[in-house]
């Protein structure tokens, strides 16, 4: 994965358990090592960085070893401030019978499935586009796979929406706009909620093209060699194809080691085998780091260290 190193935004994806946090962790600390300024964020809700670094990172970027920072993304206070942000944005734009009715509808919104999602997407989007600059490698540290997935898949899709909003506030506008004098004159008064509806639409579109960026953006897949982790990563490495995201490789974890011996460890190491071949031949373009099961859970900075050396090897032969 030493190709990674100069990529500006990572993401490591991948199944529940399987290494995510582990993995960005241990690159994140090589990268910073290797001099750059680097930014761990982490979207996953039972917030492990703070744990393998044995330091508190909170929801404010925190410089956690030279060279390092971290950040904690907190579902709830991300949805509370993007219904804040949201109701703030309209306090311009209508009376105030309009602004309290529709200030309780958005509050009623706050609390439902997917604002959370949604506002974790904005504050990772907002990440991506603006905060990215003051670091050198921005990486995630995502939840698992499909979740992390369908965020990057979300430019498009909202995308579609936002443009089908303001096509409809635009045809809207038009009628409204021929029933007055104005428009004889040919005047178009700029329309605020417009604006935004635009605004939003500008951003997603941004967001996608600075995603699909491979030279920069790549998306790291973190894997066991078991069946359906197997299965996990080769539908994933097909959707990020499809959604224009450069695949970085593939970091193989928790292969016995060498010296795990013994006829129980023998049968093991057999059936690995068979799965290790199985994501080299389903696989086969993927960079590949493989990372041997430790004796010990990774917790501080030494077992990081050889998870990183790990990672930064040179990729195993083929098969
Ligand atoms: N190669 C390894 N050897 C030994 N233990 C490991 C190894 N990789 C990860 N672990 C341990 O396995 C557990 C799960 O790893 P980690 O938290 O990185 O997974 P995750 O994919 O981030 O999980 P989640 O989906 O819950 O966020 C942790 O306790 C970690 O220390
Ligand atoms: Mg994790």
């Amino acid at each position: 994965m030493r190709h990674l190193l100069d990529r500006h935004i990572l993401f490591f994806g991948g199944k529940g358990g399987v290494g995510k946090t582990t993995s960005a962790a241990a690159f994140s600390l090589a990268a910073s090592r290797a001099g750059r300024r680097v930014l761990l964020v982490s979207t996953d809700p039972a917030h492990s960085t703070s744990d393998v670094f044995e330091a508190g990172i909170g929801p404010v970027e925190r410089e956690i070893l030279p060279g390092l920072w971290g950040l904690e993304l907190d579902a709830a206070r991300e949805a509370r401030r993007y219904v804040d942000e949201a109701k703030a944005r309209m306090s311009g734009l209508f009376g105030p019978a309009v602004l309290a009715e529709a200030a309780r509808q958005i509050e009623l919104t706050a609390s439902m499935p997917g604002v959370a999602d949604l506002a974790i997407f904005d504050r990772m989007s907002d990440l991506v586009l603006s905060r990215a600059g003051a670091y050198d490698l921005v990486a995630f540290d995502t939840a698992p796979t499909g979740h992390a997935l369908q965020m990057l898949r979300m430019p498009d899709r909202l995308s579609a929406w936002v443009a089908a909003l303001a096509a409809r506030r635009r045809q809207g506008l038009e009628a409204a706009a021929l029933a007055s004098p104005a428009s004889a004159r040919g005047e178009r008064p700029a329309d605020p909620v417009l604006g935004i509806l635009e605004a939003r639409q500008a951003r997603l579109e941004a967001l996608r093209r600075e995603l699909a960026r491979g030279e920069r953006v790549a998306f790291v897949l973190v894997l066991i060699p078991e069946r359906l982790p197997i299965e996990e990563s080769v539908r994933a490495a097909h959707d990020l194809a499809e959604a224009g995201i450069a695949m970085g490789g593939l970091v193989v974890n928790r292969v016995l080691p060498a010296e795990a011996s013994g006829a129980y460890y023998e049968a093991r190491k057999a059936q690995e085998r068979v799965y290790l071949e199985e994501i080299a031949r389903r696989m086969p373009s993927a960079p590949r780091a493989t990372v041997p099961q430790l004796e010990s859970d990774v917790h501080g900075i030494a077992g990081l260290e050889r998870v990183a050396a790990c990672l930064l090897a040179e990729s195993a032969p083929r098969g």
